[in-house]
């Protein structure tokens, strides 16, 4: 999956000849999963129509600040495309346009929106060599960069003019490359390993009988989607769960019983940085597993049960850098419980569910969360949707890797 994958792309096209390259450059924003808006300045109109990139981006696109052929002249509002996009996006960017923007000159709807952007803006240069050259140019690709924007080089080759040299806007391909490695060298989680527990376990009773209970795993799946995303390396222990997920950086195991679990938590909990323990484990398991199928019997049946070994306890006491995230899921004394699973399995943080909250615990789509630290102060997190309680537990496992 791209990390462009449901970001807003606001593609300004400039009048270069390259400007016939962004109908493929729309394309690929959207293969990668991007919503794309393009604005474009009047005279590169010229060189691609407007009825291409609207087909491709499937929105209107505006070079104007009102639509002249609409009747109704409905204001395009350069502040609310700026402030829609997540990442904007110059190309080609002609020396004319970058001399615009070097000053603040507004002349036209792109240049108006450039200003209103707060979002990270990329340009991708394109003119003949000699212009590229030219002093005046070089100073506004060096005043364009202090100001933060972020420049994707123009390359070498056989340029519109039939002159050899720099000058040629980077390829599509590269510009989209260009653009997700950038972003993926600045997630807040690149470079950081998360060791994941989901799901349930089950602990067999015979060949066709568990424990069990109804954790779902979707908590645990959606923190390991916001992890990802966010850049890191997750190994993901799941119990039996109907979750599915799929991204490059999430290693799935699957386990069955606490035991698999505890097995799998050890062999990479060395390796990590942070460590998040949401599996509803069972806390007791069948002393004896019969080989064969219990056959019913008219007495009543006892199970003696032994405890399981306690998974997050055990990483607790070996931990040295590792942020150890705990879950409690409690029907009573929520907050008191929780504290003492802090200090007894010495914890950073805990993320508590109470089966008390309507729409909170194991089966639904929503959770409501307390996370208290281990300076045992509280956060209370309204109910929401189990993604949007995952990024806020990522979150703040983000503030807490930057306190440490
Ligand atoms: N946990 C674990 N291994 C176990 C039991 C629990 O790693 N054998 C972890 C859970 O994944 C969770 C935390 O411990 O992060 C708390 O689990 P919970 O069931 O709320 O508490 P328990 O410690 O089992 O205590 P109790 O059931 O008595 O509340």
């Amino acid at each position: 999956m791209s990390v462009l994958q449901g970001k807003k792309v606001l593609l300004g096209i400039t009048a270069g000849i390259a400007a016939y390259k962004t109908a493929s450059l729309v394309r690929l924003f959207i293969k990668s999963g991007a919503e794309v808006k393009v604005v474009m300045t009047p005279a590169s109109k010229d060189f691609i129509t407007p009825l291409t990139l609207s087909t491709l981006s499937k929105n209107p696109v505006h070079s104007t600040f009102y639509d002249q052929e609409d009747e109704n002249e409905l204001w395009n509002n350069h502040v609310e495309l700026g402030l829609w996009a997540d990442i904007m996006l110059i190309a080609p960017a002609t020396a004319n346009t970058l001399s615009k923007m070097t000053k603040g000159t507004c002349d036209n709807l792109l240049l108006a929106t450039y200003l209103s952007a707060k979002c990270p803006v990329y340009f991708a240069p394109a003119m003949d060599l000699d212009m590229y050259k030219h002093p005046s140019t070089k100073k506004s690709l060096d005043s364009l960069q202090s100001f933060g924007n972020i420049m994707i080089p123009a390359t070498s080759g056989e340029l519109a003019s039939g002159l050899v040299g720099e000058g040629r806007m980077a390829e599509p391909e590269d510009i989209v490359s260009f653009i997700e490695s950038d972003i993926i060298s600045k997630l807040p989680l690149k470079g950081k390993k998360l060791l994941l527990t989901a799901g349930p376990t089950y602990e067999a009773i015979d060949p066709v009988r568990f424990i069990g209970n109804h954790s779902s795993g979707k908590m645990g799946f959606e923190i390991a989607k916001a992890a990802a995303t966010l850049g890191a390396e997750v190994f993901l222990v799941s119990g039996p769960s109907h979750q599915y997920v799929k991204h490059s950086l999430i290693n799935r195991i699957n386990v069955t019983s606490a035991q698999e679990m505890y097995d799998a938590c050890h062999k990479h909990f060395k390796e990590v940085d942070i460590a998040v323990l949401s599996a509803a484990v069972a806390d007791y398991r069948p002393k004896n597993v019969a080989d064969q199928k219990i056959k019913k019997k008219d007495a009543s049946l006892v199970i003696e049960l032994e405890p399981t070994k306690d998974i997050l306890k055990s990483l607790g006491a070996i931990k040295e850098e590792q942020l150890l995230i705990g879950f409690a899921l409690e029907t009573n004394d929520e907050v008191c419980n929780a504290k003492k699973k802090i200090t007894s399995k010495n914890l950073d943080a805990i993320v508590l569910n109470s089966l008390r909250d309507k729409g909170a615990g194991f089966a639904g789509d929503t959770n409501k969360i307390t996370i208290i630290g281990s300076d045992l102060k509280e956060t209370t997190y309204p109910l929401k949707s189990k993604k949007e309680v995952a990024k806020d537990i990522i979150n703040e496992i983000i503030k807490r890797l930057s306190n440490k």
